[in-house]
Parts: structure tokens; sequence; C-alpha cells
């Protein structure tokens, strides 16, 4: 699969329940720009990507193509912007039914994880085409992770070296995640599981601090540090 096309589908549909604020959580502003916008510069600084595709609130279709269009420059021709669904693998199904002929590996990322580094994005394409199977970020579960039984008491420890946190970009051959997402019933939490779910292999590349996902308040916190402490270093 060497020089194989890749597109990457931006999942931005959400409504950022756990984040609180007035606006769907990508058009929440951090540091003067929005989530998407934050996310889209990153995504925009592979050079890599035939297409991108953004998958938007239904409601804010045109925010969200006004803001893809200014982060894109000349890549603008390249964008694609479509309304999300109910739930997160809707809003994956609708990127994978605009995918334009000859994408042979396509990346699903999380607009949520705005600071994603284009290391992150590069490194899982080269997996893909590797491995020809599905790829995942993640990285080292830093705590002690205890399994409760059904009352909550501590049943056990588990062994954490057998655990990673798992990030964003997921990459698969296109093929593959296609009949996966055709022939899923379930709803998942990620597009490995789904990958996963009909029989296709998945490993894991590191992945990176930087790629956390702004869920909480906390989150936004420590994505405006973030931001500071670049804008400090220049
Ligand atoms: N997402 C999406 N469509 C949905 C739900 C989620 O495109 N129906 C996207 C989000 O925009 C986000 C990513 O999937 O970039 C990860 O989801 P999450 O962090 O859970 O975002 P939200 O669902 O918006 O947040 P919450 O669960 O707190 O409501
Ligand atoms: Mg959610």
């Amino acid at each position: 699969m060497t020089g194989s096309t890749v597109a990457i589908i931006v999942v931005a549909a959400g409504s950022g329940t756990r984040l609180g604020a007035a606006e769907p959580k990508a058009l929440v502003t951090v540091g003067g720009q929005t989530i998407l916008e934050h996310a889209l510069s990153r995504v925009f600084d592979m050079t890599d990507a035939a297409q991108v595709v953004v998958v938007a609130p239904a409601n804010r279709l045109d925010d969200a193509r006004a803001l893809a269009t200014r982060v894109a420059g000349a890549a603008t021709d390249h964008v694609t912007v479509v309304a999300g669904g109910d739930t997160r693998q809707q809003s994956v199904s609708a990127g994978l039914a605009v995918l334009e002929p000859g994408v042979e590996v396509v990346l699903v990322h999380d607009s949520a994880r705005a600071f994603t580094p284009a290391a992150q994005f590069e490194a899982v394409i080269a997996a893909v085409r590797a491995t020809g199977g599905g790829v995942i970020p993640g990285l080292a579960v830093a705590d002690t992770i205890k399994q409760l039984d059904w009352t909550g008491a501590v049943e056990r420890t588990v062994d954490r070296s057998q655990l990673v946190a798992v990030q964003t970009p997921q990459g698969f051959p296109r093929d593959g995640l296609l009949g996966a997402y055709a022939s899923a019933a379930e709803d998942y939490t990620d597009d490995a599981a789904v990958f996963a779910a009909a029989g296709l292999p998945v490993t894991v590349v590191d992945g990176d601090p930087l790629a956390f996902k702004i869920t909480t308040p906390w989150d936004l916190r420590r994505a405006e540090s973030i931001l500071g402490e670049s804008a400090a270093t220049g």
C-alpha cells in the first residue's frame, strides 16, 4: 500500500455534554480559536491527505464550513463538510459515506483531540501501510487500575502492563473499515472496536500526551495553558 491515498475523517458533531458550554464542543473557543480550528490546523500540517472530511453538528454546517475553509487555505478543494448523527458511530458513518473514490487508507480523528501532533498522524498512516490492518495510538496507563464487583467493592488489581489508553487518529484500510461499519450492530465507542468486531486485526503505536481529548472544563484549562506555553516559547 505504499503511497496509497489517505482520507482523514474529523468527527466534530458531538454536543459536549461534559464540557457544559453553550456551544457544541467543536465550536468552543480556546486561545482565540475554536477547538475545530485547532484540530484542523494539525491535520493540514500533514501533506499526505487527499481528502479531509469534517463531520459537523447538523445545525452548524455553515459555521463549520467557514472555519474549515479558513484553516485549509489552498487545500480547501480537498475538504468535505457533512452533518453528523446522534452517536459518534453514526457521525463516522456519515463521513465514510462521502469518501472519494481512490482513497485507500482512512484515518478517523476526534476534533476534541485538538492538539494531536502531525507526527502521530504520520505514524498511524505508516503503520497502516506496513501492516495492512487497523492501527491505533495508545498510551501506557499511569494509574493502578482496580476491577470492582457489582457492589462497588474492589475485586482485583488489573495487570496494567497489558493495558493502553487509546487515542485517535485511528487508521484503517478503506475496504475493511467500510465492510466493518456496514455490518456493525451495536454502539461502539471507537472505530477499532467496529473493525475488530468484523474479525480484522488491530495493532498499537505510541500515542502522545498532547493528543488528550478535551472532555471536561478542566481539560479546557489544560488546553489554555498548553497554548499559553507555546505562545511564550514562540
Ligand atoms: N462526536 C460526533 N458525533 C456524535 C458524538 C461525538 O462527531 N454524535 C465526536 C465529538 O465531536 C468528538 C469525538 O466524537 O470530537 C469524541 O466524542 P466526545 O469527546 O465524547 O464528545 P461529545 O460527545 O461531544 O462530548 P460528551 O460525551 O461530553 O457529550
Ligand atoms: Mg460523547
